[in-house]
């Protein structure tokens, strides 16, 4: 057993990864309660969407570049790993993780997914009155109508029970398990044993950051005017 001694302030979650958290939870608010009210606020909701499509390119790229324990290769939900950990889990075995544990890290990964396909598919919705997604006008009718009712009935209660088990998970670790996750998301550290690798953040990696995003976001640009 590690002594408490040995334990310092690791960083964990890097200044980038948590910007892209805060900055995705503030579109993706926008983007629910613009498309409730719809009217004139669907130019935001358009905006906000392709801001939220930035933020999902750039994830992906720092999930290959990123600090130590925002890399997909460090808490890739393997099988084995999750079947393990839910295993250890319901019989109160389990050891908290540096980075995601397995279950957090399998709903990261489908909430990345039902948010690239949430956005792609309001690319080629309409509502048939004065809103249409950039891309509705290059594919066919069916394929409108296809994604415009996984836009607004199947993908976003989906994204809603993502959300609701996201939350409800990290209120549980908090409530029941006294693990902390929502600390280390705001201010990027874990009290962890010394030789646990750090995540690297530094000046120069939060300037590649910024770069990383301004591509992604010219990515989106080209995207969206492909018409
Ligand atoms: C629209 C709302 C939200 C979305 C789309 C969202 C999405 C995500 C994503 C994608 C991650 C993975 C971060 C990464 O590796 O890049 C994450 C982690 C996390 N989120 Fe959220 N989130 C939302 C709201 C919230 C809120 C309101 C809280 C606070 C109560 C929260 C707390 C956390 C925590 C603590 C983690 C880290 C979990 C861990 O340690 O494994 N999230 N979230
Ligand atoms: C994560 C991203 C997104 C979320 C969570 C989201 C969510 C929503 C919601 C909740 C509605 C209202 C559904 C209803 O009327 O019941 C809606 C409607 C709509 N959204 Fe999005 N949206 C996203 C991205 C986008 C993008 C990128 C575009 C297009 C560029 C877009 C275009 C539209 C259109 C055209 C409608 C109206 C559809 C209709 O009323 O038939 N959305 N969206």
């Amino acid at each position: 057993m590690t002594s408490s001694t040995n334990l310092r302030l690791i960083r964990v979650w890097d200044l980038p990864t948590r910007v892209f958290h805060a900055l995705l939870i503030t579109a993706v608010a926008g983007l629910f309660i613009t498309g409730e009210i719809g009217d004139d606020l669907m130019k935001f909701h358009f905006w906000f969407g392709y801001g939220v499509l930035s933020l999902l390119f750039f994830r992906v790229i720092w999930g290959f570049w990123g600090g130590h324990w925002s890399r997909f290769v460090n808490f890739f939900p393997a099988p084995t790993h999750v079947l393990a950990y839910i295993n250890d889990f319901i019989h109160g075995n389990h050891k908290p993780t540096v980075g995601h544990n397995p279950m957090g890290a399998l709903s990261v990964f489908f909430m990345l997914v039902a948010l690239l396909m949430q956005v792609f598919s309001g690319l080629m919705s309409d509502d048939e009155i004065t809103n249409a997604g950039p891309w509705a006008s290059l594919v066919s009718s069916d394929w409108v109508s296809f994604a415009t009712n996984y836009h607004t009935e199947i993908g976003s209660t989906a994204l809603i029970a993502l959300l609701v088990l996201h939350l409800g998970s990290v209120l549980y670790y908090k409530y029941f398990k006294h693990e902390d996750l929502l600390t280390p998301m705001l201010k990027g550290d874990k009290h962890l044993p010394s030789d646990t690798p750090a995540s690297r953040d530094s000046p120069t990696s939060r300037l590649f950051a910024v770069g990383v995003w301004l591509g992604c976001a010219y990515a989106v640009f080209r995207l969206v005017n492909w018409a």
